[in-house]
């Protein structure tokens, strides 16, 4: 069991304050710091959220820092950094400008928090999460990306208003990368262990994945900004997964050293969690359509990563 139960979280915008939140209302961790790099932003959300959790029925600190050295010896640290892209950016520009964030911030995690496991959350989800192996050159059970959890999430639901059925679980999977090519696999899922495939036509299933797609999109579309509370619940879950060695099931970006087929690459896949991070990763049997759209995933993932690699962003 780790001790101490320390969490980090840098960047302290929508979704690093909504995952703050959540394990402070659960009571998930004795302690989290916050920081993020625009003034008064981590200290005016550590104020909050610690005066929320008077009504927790466990306590947590929270604190904020001031300097990034003051998120020291953390158990884990979740990394939400990054800026939003703006009109004139190309997604290459707002990559590179990314990557050069994730780089000092990852340094700074090797200097003060030696032994924590990264749960990286800034987009391009998968590009950055391999930058941060890279850039560490750690085990690779100690860097898990955060996408396949909320992917998941946003396909239960879905599954949910089709169906209706309040309070039945819902186990929904999806796999490959955070983005246009991301797989949801509305024929592995089920609910209270009832194949959904049982319960819906193909036309209602593909219906799910194209919902589920876009997902993210669709609050966007609402909020002009995008979603924090799903996203932030579910960094909340991978932290207490791990915390708690629950050993849970669930995807997410994980570095792939021939499994799947596939090396030298980070992309959603299922994963048992637990002390150690990822303890296992899942390999399951997927059709030639299935390995296909896998592949998709996949180079999708290594062009965001070629153009790291031309900006000699490695070097
Ligand atoms: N160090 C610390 N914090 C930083 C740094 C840095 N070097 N650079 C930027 N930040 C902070 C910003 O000041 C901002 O408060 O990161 C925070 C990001 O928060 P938001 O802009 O509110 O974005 P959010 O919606 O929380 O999304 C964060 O997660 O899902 C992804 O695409 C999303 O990459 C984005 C990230």
């Amino acid at each position: 069991m780790i001790q101490g139960r320390k969490v980090g979280i840098i960047g302290a915008g929508a979704v690093g304050a909504t995952a703050a939140f959540s394990l402070a209302v659960m009571g998930t961790c004795k302690e989290i710091v916050l920081f993020d790099i625009a003034e008064g932003v981590a200290q005016g959300k550590a104020i909050d959220i610690a005066q929320a959790t008077h009504f927790s029925t466990k306590p947590t600190l929270i604190t904020a820092a001031d300097t990034p050295a003051d998120v020291k010896n953390c158990d884990i640290v979740v990394v939400t950094a990054g800026v939003p892209r703006k009109g004139d950016m190309t997604r290459e520009d707002l990559l590179m400008i990314n990557a050069k964030i994730i780089k000092s911030v990852t340094e700074d995690i090797m200097k003060y928090s030696p032994n924590a496991i990264i749960i990286s959350v800034s987009n391009p989800l998968d590009v950055m999460t391999y930058a941060i192996h890279k850039i560490t050159g750690w085990d690779s059970n100690r860097i898990i990306g955060m996408a396949g959890a909320l992917d998941g999430s946003r396909m239960a639901y879905q599954i949910r208003k089709k169906l209706g059925f309040g309070a039945a679980r819902v186990g929904a999977l999806v796999i490959g990368d955070h983005g246009e090519n991301m797989i949801p696999l509305p024929q592995k899922a089920n609910i209270g262990d009832v194949p959904l495939s049982d319960l819906l036509s193909k036309e209602e299933m593909e219906d799910i994945i194209e919902r589920t797609k876009n997902g993210g999109a669709e609050i966007v579309g609402h909020l002009k900004t995008s979603g924090y509370y799903g996203p932030g619940r579910a960094i909340a879950f991978m932290v207490e997964a791990i915390l708690n060695d629950s050993k849970a099931v669930v995807s997410a970006s994980v570095l792939l050293d021939g499994e799947y087929g596939h090396s030298d690459v980070c992309v959603g896949v299922p994963v048992v969690l637990g002390a150690k991070g990822v303890e296992r990763i899942i390999e399951m049997n997927l059709d030639d359509t299935l390995k296909e759209k896998f592949k998709a995933s996949v180079n999708t993932v290594t062009s965001g990563i070629d153009v790291l690699k031309n900006n000699t962003f490695f070097n």
